[in-house]
């Protein structure tokens, strides 16, 4: 992560914050006053999701990011998403609300660490997930994200290895799907894990009616029970088009916002974790962004994401061929 040492502004005591109406009305005054354009992950809490301008999975905000015109992104996700919309637009600036909104699997698979797995694989090609930071990324030959990721494995040589990185249980699931051995770097989702299979079984024969849909961060078990597997944006669709009625839904769980919202007669129930006291099925870095925060973001133009011209330029070679490679996707 970055060593910006503004992580949120929140944090200076002093600064005014509007409050209630008057903060959503100043944060779209300062969109325009600033030529802004807020770009704002599913996974965000849902006052975030309704005030931005594109709401997407990580795919889809990397090619927002890619063709806004607007001076400066509010980037309301995680700091890989930000980093690679960096990457991505440099001539424009990029505004995290909170620098401490990470990620389990990106803080878990360091540049150096990559490096050293291929050395140990030299024929192998190295497809890392987008949830990495700029550094690993440099050290990749091409990015996937979960709505891309089976078309690119299918297209990488036949006759080569794949390192994959960092999440083994996408990993495993690609690997499954595509028929491809790969060498799986070890790191998981915080929030994906957490989901108990034992527990969703109970929540499946309690609601004999509903389909059980589960990202592919998720692991085999939950998989195995799963009627539908698919990225974030491929659940939303799922839920839309698909003639049943009840869904538990094995994401995390800011989804479900966007998923009424498309399929409003549909009861949709959040698959249960593990740990029956904590909120594990919601991703503790994306819900650190608060209105708040994005407004002082806006306001101050802190913290911004800033890189290396050498880094960015060496992470951005494998997010273009996996841009290139992913035109049929939505
Ligand atoms: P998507 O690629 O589906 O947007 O997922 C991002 C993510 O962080 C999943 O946990
Ligand atoms: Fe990372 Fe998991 Fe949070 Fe997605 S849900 S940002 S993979 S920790």
């Amino acid at each position: 992560m970055s060593n910006n040492p503004v992580k949120n502004l929140l944090d200076i005591k002093d600064l005014v914050i509007p409050q209630g109406d008057d903060l959503v009305q100043a944060i779209l005054d300062l969109k325009k006053e600033k030529n802004a354009v807020i770009l704002a992950h599913y996974y965000q809490p849902a006052e975030i999701q309704d005030i931005a301008d594109f709401l997407g999975d990580s795919l889809q905000l990397a090619r927002q990011a890619k063709d806004t015109d607007a001076d400066m992104i509010a980037f309301c996700g995680v700091h890989f998403m930000a980093e690679a919309a960096k990457i991505l637009n440099p001539t424009k600036k990029v505004v995290l609300p909170d620098m401490e909104a990470g990620c389990s699997l990106a803080d878990g698979c360091s540049g150096e660490g990559l490096r050293a797995m291929r050395a140990q694989h030299p024929d192998a090609l190295v497809a890392t997930y987008i949830n990495c930071n700029a550094e690993t990324k440099a050290e990749s030959d091409i990015i996937v994200t979960s709505s891309n990721a089976e078309t690119i494995i299918n297209a990488l040589p036949a006759d080569r290895p794949i390192i994959f990185a960092p999440d083994k249980n996408l990993g495993r699931y690609l690997s499954k799907k595509t028929g491809r051995e790969m060498i799986l770097w070890d790191g998981s989702c915080i929030v994906h894990e957490a989901f108990s299979m034992e527990r969703i079984a109970k929540q499946l024969a309690e609601h004999p009616e509903a389909k059980l849909i589960a990202h592919p961060e998720s692991e085999e078990p939950v998989l195995e029970l799963a009627h539908f597997i698919g990225s974030t944006s491929a659940l939303l669709n799922f839920v839309e088009k698909d003639e049943a009625t009840q869904f538990i839904i094995a994401t995390e769980e800011g989804i479900l916002h966007e998923m009424q919202k498309r399929a409003p007669h549909k009861t949709l129930i959040p698959a249960l974790v593990f740990d029956e006291s904590c909120n594990c099925s919601e991703c503790f870095f994306m819900k650190r962004n608060t209105l708040e925060k994005l407004y002082l973001c806006m306001k101050y133009e802190l913290p911004e994401i800033t890189i290396d011209e050498d880094l960015r330029l060496k992470a951005l070679a494998p997010i273009e061929k996996m841009l290139e490679l992913s035109q049929s996707i939505k």
